[in-house]
């Protein structure tokens, strides 16, 4: 919503050829919280047998529809009250055909919880996109994480799946799966305030609205697009985490991101400078009033400098200014943030130094 002009203006670009294509909608996609259910004739139990059974989605493998309460082996499937969700288990796959606008970027929200699995993870793709996400790591109390993924749209009419790559010794062990929704992007681009793309993180993944958990942003390398525009996110298995202004104390404007997985996880940017010049990088640390009091502290490097940014938290909201000045010694400099727990970093701007 609030990259609402920025889209406009991005379909224009995009143009005539775009111009008789309707494309999706901020939100969740056809069926997209499975409560469309599927025909008890197409069902054995709780698996689904036809591919076409799930209205809006074809799937393939091991696939079962969930309503909330079911128990299956002992286990209570965390599907919340009144709801209905997949479980995606041994090599199976849902997908969906989607109209969107040619060459204009896309994240994908969606809840994710984990079951019996060892090592559960995602494949999501929209060729030729592809991309693996973990998902070994609980993040909230309830057990689901909402998560994002995004890509770039080769041509009007996409497919979208969702694939679990698992072998279990129980074919049904693996994540469920609700709540997938889809959020227009803009492409990477710079304000004139500052060197860095999306320093303020205006830009990111779609997050639903009456979650108070934000949406993670899993491993993003280099060559792939990013749910949170111009950043890539280097971890093994883990996550940071797009917050909301409704949901959390932000420094400024209506988003930040936290750093919620410490060392493992880094988030960082490549920047075009001048070898010999000075620049400076400026940022806020702070709390996101999540209830977490303690000492924060968030490391930033760029060229070879780094600055390790203290911060007394009360878990009830507040941030202060910090600046890393270095002197590139390269064309490119990677800009990185990391923490030792969990904090806050946000409102990045590189900018020369006029002195
Ligand atoms: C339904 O599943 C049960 C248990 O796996 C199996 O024994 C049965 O043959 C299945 N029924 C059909 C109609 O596929
Ligand atoms: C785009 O999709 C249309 C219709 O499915 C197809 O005819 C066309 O070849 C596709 N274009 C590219 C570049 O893949
Ligand atoms: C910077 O780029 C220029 C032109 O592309 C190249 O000649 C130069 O070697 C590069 N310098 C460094 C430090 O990478």
């Amino acid at each position: 919503m609030v990259n609402g002009t920025r889209c406009v203006a991005l379909f224009l670009l995009v143009g005539v050829a775009a111009r008789l294509v309707f494309a999706v909608n901020d939100d969740l996609l056809p069926n997209g919280d499975f409560e469309q259910a599927p025909d008890r004739s197409k069902l054995n139990g709780t698996r689904v047998m036809d591919p076409h059974a799930i209205p809006h989605w074809e799937i393939s493998g091991f696939v079962e529809f969930i309503e909330s309460g079911q128990q299956l082996e002992d286990m209570i499937l965390p599907v919340p009250k009144g709801e209905r969700a997949v479980r995606l288990g041994n090599d199976a796959t849902i997908k969906q055909k989607l109209s969107v606008t040619r060459h204009a970027y896309y994240s994908i929200s969606f809840g994710a919880a984990r079951t019996c699995a060892q090592a559960e993870k995602l494949i999501l793709s929209s060729p030729p996109d592809s991309g693996i996400l973990p998902i070994q790591t609980v993040y909230t109390s309830s057990g689901w994480d909402t998560y994002s993924w995004a890509f770039k749209a080769k041509n009007t009419s996409v497919w979208f799946s969702i694939h679990n790559p698992g072998h279990e010794d129980d074919p049904a062990c693996g994540p469920i799966i609700d709540h997938i929704a889809i959020k227009a992007l803009p492409p990477p681009h710079h304000t004139k305030d500052s060197m860095l793309r999306n320093g303020n993180f205006e830009d990111g993944p779609y997050i639903f609205p009456n979650t108070p958990y934000g949406v993670l942003v899993p491993p993003v390398l280099e060559d792939a697009h990013s749910p949170l525009p111009g950043w890539m996110i280097m971890a093994d298995t883990k996550v940071v985490k797009y917050v909301d202004a409704k949901h959390h104390a932000v420094p400024k404007g209506n988003h930040a991101v936290e750093l919620v997985a410490g060392l493992e996880c880094a988030m960082l940017q490549e920047v075009h400078t001048v070898p010999g010049r000075s620049y400076r990088l400026s940022f806020s640390v702070g709390d996101g009033a999540t209830g977490c009091d303690g000492r924060l502290v968030v490391d930033a490097y760029a060229g070879r400098e780094i600055v390790k940014v203290p911060y007394e938290s009360r878990g009830t909201g507040g941030h202060k200014r910090a600046v890393l000045e270095f002197v590139a010694v390269a064309n490119v400099t990677r800009v990185v943030f990391q923490s030792n727990n969990h904090h806050e970093a946000r409102r990045h701007a590189v900018r020369p130094c006029h002195r």
